[in-house]
């Protein structure tokens, strides 16, 4: 198919070609090793929660393992340039420390489009936690955020790692999306069915990864929170 043939192409230029700007921008494509020999050992188990927050020398190291495995995408200091979840959303907590662990280890994958590559075999569980304690320890930036049911939902859903209420990054501001359909009567038919299978083109080269997580109904509840000016 002609639009999962793009995201294909998109999907190489992200995870990893020389040749793309995004890469260019942003420095270094090969994994860099980390250098882990000044933390506590962790063994080989891995963790259900980060032994290192708060920790500073591991918020040294990670944060120089981070700028060089992790900043072409996610952002340099963390600040998320809106094509890669923007990892300070994610909270100080145990759920969000699995995911974080089990994402950088097995990269993100759907059908076959790598969105994200995987680290496992390149950095040990030591380098992801001191890595995990550096975003940590980025201060967030305040958002507008009303903190109703629907904002919370779509904290939940992880949509607000990549989108914001009014400012644009790579990722389109919510309420851009609501003037952009404000006329369009088929818009939350046809954005559903767009995000199931993941977007691009509309807005810019950064393609969405398709939403697999989250049920119809909350979807359809997100979409016409957006498209009603995400208030
Ligand atoms: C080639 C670009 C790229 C690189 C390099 C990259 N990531 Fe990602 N990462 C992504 C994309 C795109 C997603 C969102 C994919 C999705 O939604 O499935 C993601 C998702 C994640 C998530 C899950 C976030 C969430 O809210 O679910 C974590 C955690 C993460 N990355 C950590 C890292 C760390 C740590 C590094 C460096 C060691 C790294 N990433 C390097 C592109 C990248
Ligand atoms: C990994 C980053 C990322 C995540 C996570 C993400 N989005 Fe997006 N989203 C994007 C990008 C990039 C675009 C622009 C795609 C394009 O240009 O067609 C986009 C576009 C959209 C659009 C407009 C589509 C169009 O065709 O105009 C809507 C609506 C949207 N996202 C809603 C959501 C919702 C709801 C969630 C959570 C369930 C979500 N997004 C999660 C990055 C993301």
């Amino acid at each position: 198919m002609y639009i999962a043939l793009r995201w294909t192409t998109a999907v190489v230029l992200l995870a990893g070609s020389l040749a793309s700007p995004i890469t260019q921008a942003h420095g270094d494509v090969t994994p860099q090793a980390v250098d882990v020999s000044t933390l506590k050992p962790l063994g080989d188990k891995l963790l259900e929660e980060n032994p290192y927050r708060g920790d500073k020398e591991a918020i040294r190291v990670g944060a120089s393992a981070y700028t060089q495995n992790c900043a072409r995408c996610h952002g340099l200091e963390a600040i998320s340039g809106g094509m890669s979840p923007d990892l300070r959303t994610m909270d100080s907590d145990k759920d969000n420390d699995k995911i974080f662990l089990e994402a950088t280890l097995h990269g993100r994958a759907r059908n076959g489009a790598v969105y994200m590559p995987p680290f496992q075999g390149v950095m040990s569980q030591e380098a992801v936690w001191a890595i995990r304690a550096y975003t940590e320890s980025r201060p967030k930036e305040e958002q507008a955020s009303s903190g109703n049911a629907l904002d919370t939902l779509a904290k939940k859903s992880r949509c607000n790692s990549c989108h914001a209420v009014d400012v644009r990054g790579v990722s389109p501001a919510y309420r851009d999306i609501a003037k952009k359909y404000a006329k369009d009567k088929n818009a939350p038919g046809k954005l559903l069915a767009k995000l199931k299978k993941g977007a691009q083109g509309a807005w810019g080269k950064m393609p969405m990864p398709p939403v697999d997580s989250v049920t119809d109904e909350d979807l359809k509840a997100l979409i016409q929170w957006i498209l009603a000016g995400a208030n």
